[in-house]
């Protein structure tokens, strides 16, 4: 059975023609970017190339870019040693949105056992953060504010540039978890007015295990990962080479076809959409979502139920994020926009990726309407 691949906001394919680019440093140009000699020259140019792409594309200062194993340890990275640092200027109060991911959140609760306050910030029915209640919450204590560009669940986009502004009113550092809008949108970070902002190439056709934090230069961070002198002094571990060079190919390659891939990714959201609209009891989650991203709430079928029917019958996807979608419990991100527990049980997230074609997104929904009426009449 051909496989439908519908969870591109959990991962995305490996593009071969990056993967071939960056195979070379896997085999003949082996070396440590870090050795005085030849191999270890070639390694250290192949990262210095790699982050000259990465800076230009995010109209970013070659220095501002560090690579990271991916979006969880850019994202810890970034909220854990943006407040240490913060700390010694005495602020104590950490700001997160209530639907980032748990990379974010997972050090939110680990800086409130540290000592912190930490506040989530609500966000409203269309799953966009409140920035008025950022307004309320934030003092001149609070040492960091987070809000993630896109939502993972359900692609809403956040106001991040007028939540930076109010951060920086208050001498905040200001935190964005750009990791779903990467694929997407064009980051410029002068634009964002973020201090930090993290990705992670598997989003975009790259590999998995590498991401870049970018740190803007004068903002102080503690490290996280200590040992070497790489990465300027700021992360230990040899630099994983081939994966940071199919990083910056795959991004280069994403930026480039960015505005075609999101025309097809919108008519293939729009078709679907329609196929499915023979349905009734269909509501779709957030308000000023990515096309492509669909979180769909199916009156009176159950997530789990409907996943491991079209499961069976060949259809890849999910009831939310990757990452919480082996546990029950109802997430996070739509109990904060306000369905109950039941209504969240009810909800999945049909993520579309560029190669997928219309026949694809045909037999996709036939299959969802078939199935959504079958556990209806069970
Ligand atoms: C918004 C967001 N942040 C962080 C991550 C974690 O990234 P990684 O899988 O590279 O650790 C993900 C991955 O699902 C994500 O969607």
């Amino acid at each position: 059975m051909d496989l439908i691949y519908l969870d591109h906001a959990a991962t995305t394919p490996f593009d071969k023609e990056v993967m071939n680019e960056a195979l070379p440093y896997f085999l003949e140009n082996y070396g440590n970017a870090d050795s005085p000699h030849a191999l270890g020259r070639k390694a250290m140019g192949a990262v210095d190339e790699a982050r000259d792409t990465v800076a230009a594309l995010l109209s970013a200062r070659k220095n501002e870019v560090y690579f990271t194993s991916g979006g969880t340890e850019a994202d810890n990275w970034a909220v854990l040693g943006g407040a240490w640092a913060k700390r010694r200027e005495g602020r104590t109060k950490v700001l997160l949105s209530a639907v980032e991911h748990h990379a974010v959140l997972s050090c939110g609760e680990r800086l409130a056992k540290e000592g912190f306050t930490v506040e989530y910030i609500p966000v409203n029915a269309g799953g966009r953060v409140e920035l008025s209640a950022l307004e309320n919450a934030i003092d001149d204590d609070t040492a960091l504010v987070g809000l993630m560009s896109v939502n993972n669940e359900t692609g809403v986009l956040q106001p991040v540039r007028e939540a930076s502004e109010i951060a920086h009113a208050h001498g905040a550092l200001f935190f964005t978890d750009a990791v779903q809008s990467a694929p997407h949108i064009p980051i410029r970070v002068d634009e964002l007015g973020a201090d930090m902002l993290s990705f992670s190439a598997h989003k975009f056709y790259g590999p998995k295990g590498v991401g870049v934090l970018y740190i803007k230069n004068g903002v102080k961070v503690d490290k996280l990962v200590a040992g070497g002198e790489q990465e300027r002094g700021m992360r230990g571990g040899t630099v994983n080479v081939p994966l940071v060079v199919a990083l910056a190919k795959a991004y280069e390659k994403c930026r480039r076809d960015m505005q075609a891939t999101n025309e097809k990714l919108r008519a293939l959201s729009t078709l679907f959409l329609r196929e499915i609209s023979v349905l009734d009891g269909v509501h779709r989650n957030g308000e000023n979502a990515l096309p492509c991203l669909l979180n769909l709430r199916f009156e009176g079928v159950t997530n789990t139920s409907f996943l491991y029917n079209m499961d069976l019958q060949g259809v890849c996807l999910a009831a939310g994020s990757a990452c919480a979608s082996a546990s029950v419990k109802p997430s996070h991100v739509l109990t904060a926009m306000g369905l109950t527990d039941e209504q969240a049980k009810e909800c999945v997230r049909i993520s579309l990726g560029k190669d997928n074609t219309e026949a694809e997104i045909l037999r996709a929904a036939q299959l969802t309407v078939e199935t959504v009426n079958r556990l209806r009449n069970m």
